[in-house]
């Protein structure tokens, strides 16, 4: 795949915490040509997998919810958006894109949460109480995030969704970058699963394949999934699935930030330096916008890696 500075990537129609959608331009030139099987380890909104020429994309992540829309996504094509519209109109939330924001009273800076809230909360909660988890089910989940607080995905404890209802909804920026997404060539294609890492099965993978990893990130307090975050635990079992597929001859790439925040992994740094003569490592220009965070924060350097092993 030829890549400039005028590529236009597909880009995830969850708008993915953590998403390498932004690195994309400094990622894939840097993945080798000729992959027979790419798997996308962590794969959470699929900027990267979705993105990628290989004979075979696996995208996996422990998230089951999430793999389960992809699916449905895949298996729904174009009725994809009649569902959504349906379950629009049913729960009467807003279409800024058909009738503007002055129809709701509100602008775009103020947003449309203020008239979506009790139609979305009636949406929510019909989903958690759901009994049967079927197609419709699932685009429910869909326009959950589209219509949620940050276009989040968020379970709690009890596995209920629980975030409250944000400012956008199904506008055609977001619609667009889901037609993108399902009529991408490389969709129709590509396999699913929902395993945690260390359960993954790598041994139809040989050393044509890419395995690419891009984990929750030790030092950063996003919370991904439904259930608990990533520690150190988790860190160090990850960095010994890595050594095993380098001593199976099988290729990774590890996405991760050695320092954020003032904080560094030391994990990490050990690790690395203690196989210096076998993992490449590449500095990236950040893709972290500080924008929302504090200033006490901006004088800290986030540096952003790619750990290749070949
Ligand atoms: C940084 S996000 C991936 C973002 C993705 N590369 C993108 O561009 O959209 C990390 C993902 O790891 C998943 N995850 C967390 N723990 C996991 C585990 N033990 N095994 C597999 N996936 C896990 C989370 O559900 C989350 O979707």
């Amino acid at each position: 795949m030829f890549i400039d500075e005028k590529t236009e990537f597909i880009q995830s129609p969850l708008n993915y915490t953590g998403g390498k959608y932004k690195l994309l331009q400094q990622i894939l030139p840097l993945f080798p040509k000729d992959i027979d099987i790419f798997v996308d380890l962590f794969c959470g909104g699929c900027n990267v997998g979705i993105n990628v020429q290989s004979e075979k994309v696996i995208l996996n992540d422990i998230n089951k919810n999430l793999i389960k829309l992809f699916e449905t996504f895949q298996s729904l094509g174009e009725k994809t958006f009649d569902l959504i519209d349906e379950i629009i109109l049913e729960y009467d939330l807003s279409q800024s894109a058909q009738y503007g924001f002055g129809y709701y009273h509100t602008t775009g800076t103020r947003g449309l949460s203020f008239y979506n809230k009790d139609k979305y909360l009636k949406l929510r909660n019909d989903f958690n109480n759901a009994k049967v988890k079927d197609t419709k089910y699932y685009i429910m989940l869909y326009v959950l995030i589209v219509y949620a607080f940050n276009n989040q995905i968020r379970f709690n404890r009890q596995g209920e969704f629980n975030l409250p209802a944000g400012k956008r909804d199904f506008n055609n920026s977001i619609r667009q970058k889901l037609r993108r997404f399902i009529e991408a060539p490389a969709w129709g294609k590509c396999e699913f699963s929902s395993y945690d890492f260390r359960n993954f099965d790598i041994s139809r993978l040989t050393k044509d394949s890419l395995v690419y990893v891009d984990p929750p990130y030790l030092i950063t307090c996003a919370s991904y999934t439904e259930k608990g975050g990533w520690g150190s635990r988790d860190e160090l079992d990850l960095l010994k699935f890595l050594d095993k597929l380098q001593n199976k001859g099988i290729r990774f790439a590890l996405s991760n930030v050695l320092r954020c925040k003032g904080q560094e992994n030391i994990i990490l740094s050990e690790w690395l330096a203690d196989n210096a003569d076998k993992y490449k490592i590449i500095n990236l220009k950040s893709n972290y916008n500080y924008a929302s965070y504090s200033t006490k924060f901006k004088k800290f350097v986030t540096k952003e890696i790619l750990v290749l092993n070949y």
